[in-house]
């Protein structure tokens, strides 16, 4: 399982880069505005920083402008996954990308239908958003389960499943459990994974021995 970190908080990645354990990042229009940045600036920093998939969302709902966005925002650094919605526009967008070799990232996608349509698209991420869908009282880790199980049907699908709107470590869990390919989750929940209590009290324990011997390795 792939983990990306879903933010555009440059800090934040450099620090979750550090540990070897970021995959790629993803950001949205949300996201690119809480960071005070100017996109392609932002996008280009992430890139250099993670060599893995960056999703860049476009910002224009309509085929031509979404093109165009694309394309600029592709041609910024070779590991940028260009972001669109999951609507007609967005999906003709994503075909002609694909087809032109460049990563897409179909966001915004709500049904297994949408993902459907994102594999036939060309699409190399299709990013179903469980938290928003436990929102509105419908089960998302249902649909991240019925994609995934619809995708192994069809071994010429190479669009994988991203796992987003992540809002907890027991989303991660369930997503793994599933067979998500990747799961997109704010820095945040990537630092609570790592939380136990029992790890903490036993370093505690192991630590207060250690002193007592009185040794040291190095
Ligand atoms: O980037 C898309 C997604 O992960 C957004 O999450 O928490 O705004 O629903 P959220």
């Amino acid at each position: 399982m792939k983990f990306f970190v879903d933010t555009a908080d440059v800090q934040e990645i450099r620090d979750l880069a550090a540990t070897g354990l970021v995959d790629g990042v993803t950001t949205n229009p949300t996201l690119i505005a809480k960071s005070g940045r100017r996109i392609l600036d932002v996008i280009a920093e992430i890139c250099d920083i993670v060599p893995g998939p960056i999703s860049a969302e476009v910002a224009a709902t309509d085929y031509d402008t979404m093109l165009a966005e694309g394309r600029k925002l592709a041609a910024l650094r070779p590991n940028v996954a260009v972001k669109v919605p999951l609507t007609m526009a967005g999906l003709r967008t994503c075909k002609t990308l694909a087809d032109d070799g460049v990563k897409v990232n179909v966001t915004l996608c709500f049904s297994a239908n949408q993902a459907i349509l994102a594999a036939k698209a060309g699409a190399s991420f299709v990013s179903p958003f469980v938290g928003r869908l436990d929102d509105v009282g419908q089960d998302g880790m249902e649909l991240i389960g019925d994609i995934v199980s619809i995708f192994d049907n069809y071994p010429l699908f190479r669009t994988e499943v991203l796992a987003a709107s992540i809002r907890h470590p027991m989303h991660v869990t369930e997503a793994a459990r599933l067979g998500a390919h990747v799961v997109t989750m704010p820095p945040a929940v990537l630092r609570q994974m790592v939380q136990h209590p029992l790890t903490d009290k036993g370093l505690a324990t192991f630590m207060a021995d250690w002193q007592k011997t009185g040794q040291s390795i190095l």
